[in-house]
C-alpha cells in the first residue's frame, strides 16, 4: 500500500499522517445499525501498520462506543496513534439536543473519555463548535488547564468562524482546526483558511466526499429513509443538477484511472501541506484506494477544470454544515 507521509500539525505542532482515519462511521451516530465491530478495529489497525496514526473520534459518536471501539484498536500500541477526541455535544434518542461547553462538563467528559480510551492523554481534544452559552475564554481556558495536568497533549477547535479562530488562540496556541471541506463546500475558502494559514494552525478537513455525493456512486433520487433526504442538496431538482456536476469528475477520474472518490480526496490534499484529508473508512477495503489517492497530483489545467465546475455555489442546496 502507499506509504503515507508525515506532516508537523500546526506550526511546530506534533507529526501525523498526511492522511487521517475518521471513525466516526463506525458507531450509530444518528441511530442505525452498529457497523462490524471487528472489521471497524481491524480497519483501524490496518491504517496504523500503514503509517495512518492520526485516528479521530468524538465522546458522542455512538454516546461512547467509538471511543471503546478506538481504545480495543490501540491496545498494546498506544505509541502508534496519535488521538483526535471531539466534545461538547448532547445527543438523546439520536438527535442533537445542543452543546454543553461548562467547564465542570468538561471536567467530567474528559475523564470517562480516557477510561473509554483506556489512554492517560487523549494528543489533540477539541470542542465541537463554540457557541456564546460559554465564553470562549472558558471554554478554551479550561482545556489549557487540561494540558497543564497532563490529560490533554494539544488544543483543537471545530466548525468555528475566523474570528473564533482568532479569539481561541489568543488564549491558548491552537494546534489544529477540523473542518468540513471539499470541492462542493468551499466557503471556508473566503475567511476561515486564511486566518488558519496566518495564524499557523493545521487544518484538519473533512467530508471530502461531501457526504458520499463526490462517490459518484450516488443516483437521484435516493431510496426513502436514506438520511441524505433530510437536506436540500439531495433533494429533488437540486440533487440531479448536483449530480450533473459530480459527471464533470467523474470523466476526470476515468480518462485518469481514478475512482471520483480518489480525486475528491487529491483535491482536499492538494490545499496545501498543512491541509490533512480526514477520510471516514469503515472497512479495510477502503485503505488502498483511499491511501493511493494521496499520491495523485493535479495538473493546473485540470485544477482550473475543477474550479470552474465547483466554484463556490455551483452545489445546490445545503447540508448540516450550513454556514
Ligand atoms: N467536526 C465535525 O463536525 C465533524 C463532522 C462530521 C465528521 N467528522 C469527522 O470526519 C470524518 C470524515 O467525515 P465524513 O464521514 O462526514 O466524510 P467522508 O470521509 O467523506 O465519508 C463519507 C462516506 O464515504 C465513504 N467512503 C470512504 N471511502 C470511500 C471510497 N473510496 N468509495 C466510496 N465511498 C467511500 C465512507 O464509507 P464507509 O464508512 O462505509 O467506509 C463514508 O460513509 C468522520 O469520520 C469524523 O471523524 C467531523
Amino acid at each position: 500500500m502507499t506509504t503515507i507521509t508525515k506532516i508537523n500539525l500546526g506550526k511546530n505542532g506534533p507529526l501525523v499522517s498526511k492522511l487521517g482515519l475518521g471513525c466516526m462511521r463506525m458507531s450509530p451516530i444518528w441511530g442505525g445499525p452498529v457497523n462490524d465491530e471487528n472489521e471497524s478495529i481491524a480497519t483501524i489497525q490496518a491504517a496504523l501498520d500503514n503509517g495512518i496514526n492520526f485516528l479521530n473520534t468524538g465522546d458522542f459518536y455512538g454516546s461512547g462506543h467509538n471511543e471503546l471501539l478506538v481504545g480495543k484498536a490501540i491496545k498494546g500500541r498506544r505509541d502508534d496513534a496519535f488521538i483526535s477526541v471531539k466534545f461538547g455535544a448532547i445527543f438523546y434518542n439520536n438527535q442533537w439536543i445542543g452543546l454543553d461547553l461548562r467547564p465542570i462538563a468538561i471536567k467530567n467528559f474528559i475523564n470517562y473519555s480516557l477510561v473509554r480510551l483506556g489512554i492517560d492523554t487523549i494528543d489533540l481534544y477539541q470542542p465541537c463548535r463554540l457557541d456564546n452559552s460559554v465564553p470562549v475564554e472558558d471554554v478554551i481556558g479550561t482545556i489549557a488547564d487540561l494540558i497543564k495536568e497532563g490529560k490533554v497533549r494539544h488544543l483543537g477547535v471545530s466548525e468555528i468562524t475566523a474570528d473564533q479562530l482568532r479569539k481561541a488562540n489568543d488564549v491558548y496556541p491552537v494546534t489544529a482546526l477540523e473542518i468540513g471541506y471539499s470541492l462542493a463546500d468551499r466557503q471556508i475558502e473566503n475567511d476561515l483558511l486564511p486566518t488558519a494559514k496566518e495564524l499557523g494552525i493545521g487544518v484538519v478537513a473533512f467530508a471530502n466526499t461531501a457526504e458520499g455525493l463526490l462517490t459518484g456512486e450516488m443516483k437521484a433520487p435516493l431510496p426513502a429513509g436514506d438520511y441524505h433526504n433530510h437536506f436540500s442538496r439531495f433533494q429533488g431538482d437540486n440533487l440531479i443538477k448536483n449530480l450533473e456536476k459530480v459527471d464533470v469528475l467523474k470523466q476526470m477520474a476515468t480518462a485518469k484511472g481514478y475512482t471520483p472518490t480518489q480525486l475528491a480526496i487529491a483535491w482536499v490534499n492538494a490545499q496545501g501541506d498543512h491541509v490533512m484529508p480526514l477520510v471516514s473508512m469503515s472497512k479495510r477495503s477502503r485503505l488502498p484506494e483511499n491511501t493511493a489517492a494521496m499520491q495523485h497530483q493535479f495538473t493546473a489545467d485540470e485544477l482550473s477544470t475543477l474550479d470552474k465546475h465547483f466554484a463556490q455555489g455551483a452545489i445546490l442546496g445545503g447540508t448540516y454544515l450550513q454556514r
